[in-house]
């Protein structure tokens, strides 16, 4: 039984010279399963690495609980709290050999020699270790150190497996493979695992859940297909997703039962696009059988609504491409200029504008887009997301986008 459960967290840093401490970690309550590959995701200082070392006993909370199997752990030593951590710089001991490493901390904890044998020996061969053990780390690649790092982890049969960014060193294939062999590892030992990175393509990939964050605060929390088909705010919509979601702000109505959506006409001086003035505001009704969120739900007809809406790029469509499907159902168009293309091979990233807007479409590959040509930029609305401008909160979800 190895949860990890976090209560009402919060650490703020002791404030250094001048600077008041802002909180790192804000009033996070998150619950890890048992067995579960729990991501944390985010940018770059939300406070990732301090929820790990929360977790770890490297750090003391300010507020709330933080248990493990079951039992607060907060006044608990690190080295009590049967946990192994690896973090991005592998930290091996140069002079000492691969086996040597991955036996250190169980020599440090006086067992067996035999014990200490056969563990390091099932660890490497785990790992695809077993024809280096002999070797330093020095003679080893990058991807061989980060495996060891991990065997030192896997030796002490932990609990809970802490990872902190363990990939960030290596090149983007070897980055791929290693985390392959990871989920594989995660698979065979049905470990708890907390695993920490900024990267959404390692968060979606790896994670059984995923929980993002911001500025020390949780977003959501959800397995990966739902964070992308449902995200729970701005935020997490703009984050999750490569390219990202489109956005698109606007004033929303209600006119009889039907919810209309206007954009602004788009500020081409804001842009300085002198050439593209006079867009005029752009209408849409949004699809009947949207999931209500929220305060929609006391939305009267005479209400104006501040929102964004929300169009992943795989939703946008070349208007002319759709054929006779669309004269039954037509989509609403928006008409943009091709920017430039990025073709990826199997699709190209469109890039449109409109205005002083700038929008991506995710394309069929194949075909050559000239900068300046125009692109009629069908809107697959059954797929929209919907946020208050003013909380950037989900408002809206359509059923569609949550089942898709
Ligand atoms: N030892 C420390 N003393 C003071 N402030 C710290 C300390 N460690 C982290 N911080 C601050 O706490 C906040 C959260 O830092 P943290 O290292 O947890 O972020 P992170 O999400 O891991 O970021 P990164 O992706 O860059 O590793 C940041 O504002 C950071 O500057
Ligand atoms: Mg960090």
């Amino acid at each position: 039984m190895s949860r990890v459960v976090l209560d009402q967290v919060s650490k703020t840093y002791p404030a250094s010279g001048k600077t008041a401490g802002a909180p790192a970690v804000r009033g996070v309550s998150l619950a890890v399963e048992d067995g579960e590959f729990m991501v944390l995701v985010g940018p770059s200082g939300c406070g990732k690495s301090t929820l790990l070392r929360l977790v770890a006993g490297l750090e003391t909370p300010d507020a709330g609980t933080v248990s493990i199997g079951g039992r607060v752990v907060n006044t608990v030593p690190p080295k009590d709290r049967d946990i192994a951590m690896v973090f991005q710089n592998y930290a091996l001991y140069p002079h000492l050999t691969v086996f040597e490493n991955l036996a250190f901390g169980l020599m440090l904890r006086k067992l067996p020699r035999a014990e200490i044998e056969t563990r390091v020996r099932a660890a490497a061969a785990q790992l695809d270790l077993a024809g280096v053990l002999d070797r330093l780390p020095k003679a080893l690649s990058g991807g061989q150190r980060q495996r060891v790092a991990v065997g030192r982890a896997i030796v002490r049969q932990p609990q809970v497996f802490l990872f902190d960014e363990p990939l960030s060193n290596l090149d983007a294939k070897l980055r791929a493979t290693t985390r392959a062999e990871l989920i594989r590892l995660h698979q065979r030992l049905q470990a708890t695992m907390l695993y920490v990175t900024h990267d959404q393509v390692e968060a979606m990939t790896m994670g059984d859940r995923i929980c993002v964050l911001h500025d020390g605060s949780v977003q959501q929390v959800a397995p990966p297909l739902e964070l992308y088909n449902s995200p729970a705010n701005l935020f997490v919509a703009g984050f999750i997703g490569s390219p990202p979601m489109n956005f698109f702000p606007g004033t929303l109505e209600k006119t009889g039962d039907a919810l209309r959506l206007t954009f602004a006409a788009a500020n081409p001086a804001a842009a300085g696009m002198v050439s593209q003035s006079n867009h005029p505001p752009v209408s849409f009704t949004l699809p009947s059988g949207a999931l209500r969120l929220s305060d929609l739900q006391t939305f009267r007809p005479s209400d104006k609504k501040s929102v964004i809406l929300g169009l992943r790029p795989e939703h946008l469509f070349d208007a002319r491409t759709l054929g006779s499907a669309a004269a039954e159902k037509p989509l609403p168009v928006l008409e943009t200029q091709v920017e430039f293309a990025e073709p990826m091979g199997a699709e190209t990233h469109l890039h449109l504008r409109h205005g002083a807007a700038t929008l991506v479409a995710r394309v069929p590959p194949g075909q050559a887009y000239v900068p300046g040509q125009p692109f009629p930029a069908a809107l697959d609305l059954a797929h929209a997301h919907l946020f208050d401008a003013a909380t950037g909160l989900a408002m809206i979800r359509f059923p569609a986008a949550a089942s898709s």
